[in-house]
């Protein structure tokens, strides 16, 4: 399973890029928001430092309400940067755009995916990726991560070539969960990539080893 941030913060990129582990970013218009990027041409030159900083897909919301429009930014967004990935939401008209920008070649994240239905459909439409939101059904009671596994089961055994993106992940067992259940990727917030580092058997570990080598006579 690849792991990928989700965040607009350079910072947090820098340092997630620092640790070679993180193979993608993806953003969304509430991420962009909260870095405080507004506007198009913020948005694009945002994505484009993630980019400079992230040598894999970086993952870009569109923000229009009809497929119209939808295809017009995708085919836009899909000029910023090397490795674009569009992210359309799973709706009626995001599967029209998703079927236009995917023959045209433009790689899609399909977004805000909250059944497996949307997931096949997704998959029909030629989504490269589809994004389950995990935490968000945690939040109304339904078990997120049971759609992952629901959707990967199905896509194998349709030799479905769509990947599988965990997204919306709220802490470090729904990543031991997401790549459980066979997700390609999780889309991680920093905090979580932060605390996934961590095991205190490690920290006393490594104390008593460089104690041991003190008392043994050090360097
Ligand atoms: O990857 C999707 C993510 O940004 C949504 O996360 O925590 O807002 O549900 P959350």
């Amino acid at each position: 399973m690849k792991l990928f941030l989700d965040t607009a913060n350079i910072d947090e990129i820098r340092e997630g890029a620092e640790l070679g582990i993180v193979t993608g970013v993806t953003t969304n218009p509430s991420l962009a928001a909260k870095e405080g990027i507004g506007g198009r041409d913020g948005y694009r030159s945002a994505v484009q430092e993630i980019a400079d900083i992230i040598d894999g897909p970086i993952s870009v919301e569109v923000v229009s309400p009809d497929a119209e429009g939808m295809i017009a930014e995708g085919r836009d967004i899909a000029e910023w940067i090397p490795n674009p990935w569009v992210k359309i939401p799973s709706t009626t008209e995001g599967f029209k755009a998703i079927s236009v920008l995917a023959r045209d070649g433009i790689q899609i994240n399909q977004t805000l995916c909250f059944s497996v239905n949307q997931a096949i459909l997704g998959a029909q439409a030629g989504s490269t990726v589809v994004s389950p939101f995990v935490g968000r059904l945690d939040d109304i009671g339904q078990e997120g991560m049971d759609l992952v596994e629901d959707i990967v089961a199905i896509y194998r055994q349709y030799q479905i070539p769509t990947m599988v993106m965990a997204a919306s992940i709220r802490h470090v067992l729904h990543c031991t969960q997401a790549a459980k259940a066979g997700a390609d990727i999780s889309t991680v917030p920093y905090p979580v990539l932060k605390q996934m580092v961590h095991h205190p058997l490690t920290d006393a570990g490594l104390a008593r080893f460089l104690q041991d080598w003190e008392k043994a006579g050090g360097a």
